[in-house]
């Protein structure tokens, strides 16, 4: 399975994931808005970085330097790319693993415009030593470079134009304190409310030219875990099945059998969550369950179980976190039909308490 934004172009393997497929890059440059008017939803967001484009753009200087987290698939990349086009700057992409050494990113500082963005997608995996080096750019706008050795050696400071940097990042948590810490503005992207999604299903559903009913919108959307990335390619396969075995047009029906065909439940669960939520009931007695357990028992890395499939879980109160590892809530057994009863609530309670 690919993880997080790896941008390949492979088979879907799971229509629910938040990972970006091939199919969904090339989707999401098509469907994505191109303004911060055309985007739906974080309304808290959008106006206050209305109020911090207008007024950078009035100074000719750039923005603030701003770090995006949140889960995969909810528009960190995409509202990098408006806000350049709000600035009327141009936007430079690029990943941290992708940056191997200073060289690198010498090479990308220095060819940025006045007042251009660089958007550094899973910023929490730079390089130590590359990651140092960014400092003094986003400080003083400057790149320090070692000339010589020995005796010989000294420092001489490369001038780079006033820029932006944007870095996006699942959780916050995995940036060190200094880098965290010069950021001017953070962004936390959550979860999208199901009316919310809605529009955007609405929206995406008139450019690619194909007709859905208004509560076939919100059927959609309901079953998307709240991420804009879901809901677009949810939207996607119920309008092959809609075209194929339907009658062109999106109704509920033909979204609750696509959904059925796709194995995805009314809650928007998929065979992964279901498993997740499963292991740690039946194997584990409703938990704890450590996450290394929980990766091993499933056959994912870790890193995948807590960008991926956890947040939304948890959001939804269907997991819960303790101290000594992650336990399946009542909502988890009501909706897997497991009765919630004895030592597993019991032990809840104490969990809970402690
Ligand atoms: N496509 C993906 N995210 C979107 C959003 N927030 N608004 C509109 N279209 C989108």
């Amino acid at each position: 399975m690919a993880k997080r934004n790896e941008q390949v172009a492979e088979p879907e393997t799971r229509a629910l994931d938040a990972a970006a497929t091939g199919e969904d890059v090339r989707f999401e440059r098509s469907l994505r808005p191109k303004t911060l008017d055309d985007y739906i939803g974080q309304t808290k967001h959008k106006d206050n970085l209305r109020v911090f484009v207008e007024a950078s753009r009035r100074r000719g200087e750039p923005l603030d330097h701003l770090l995006l987290s949140g889960p995969p698939g909810l528009g960190k990349t995409t509202l990098a790319q408006i806000l350049a086009a709000e600035m009327g700057v141009e936007l430079h992409m690029t990943n941290g693993p992708v940056v191997e050494h200073k060289g690198a990113l010498a090479g990308l500082l220095t060819k940025l415009g006045k007042n251009d963005i660089l958007f550094i997608d899973e910023i929490h995996r730079l390089n130590p030593v590359v990651e140092e080096s960014l400092y003094p750019a986003m400080e003083d706008f400057r790149i320090d470079v070692m000339t010589g050795d020995g005796a010989f050696a000294s420092s001489i400071q490369i001038p780079v134009q006033p820029f932006t940097l944007i870095g996006a990042t699942t959780r916050t948590g995995l940036l060190t304190a200094p880098l965290h810490s010069r950021f001017g503005q953070l962004i936390r992207l959550d979860f999208y409310p199901v009316e919310d999604l809605a529009k955007i299903v609405e929206r995406s559903a008139k450019l690619l030219g194909v007709e859905v009913a208004k509560s076939a919108a919100l059927a959609i959307a309901a079953r998307s875990r709240g991420t804009p990335r879901i809901a677009n390619r949810l939207l996607r396969r119920v309008r092959d099945f809609a075209e194929v075995i339907g009658s062109g047009k999106i109704d509920d029906a033909i979204v609750i059998k696509s959904s059925e065909r796709l194995d995805i439940d009314s809650a928007g669960f998929d065979e992964m969550d279901r498993r997740l939520l499963r292991v740690i009931i039946v194997d584990y007695d409703g938990g704890p369950v450590g996450v290394e357990t929980l990766a091993a028992a499933l056959g994912e890395p870790r890193d995948t179980i807590e960008d991926v499939y956890e947040p939304y879980l948890l959001q939804q109160g269907y997991l819960g976190r303790t101290t000594r590892g992650r336990v399946a809530t009542r909502k988890a057994y009501e909706h897997l039909g497991v009765a919630f009863a004895g030592t597993a609530a019991a032990k809840q309670e104490e969990l809970f308490d402690e």
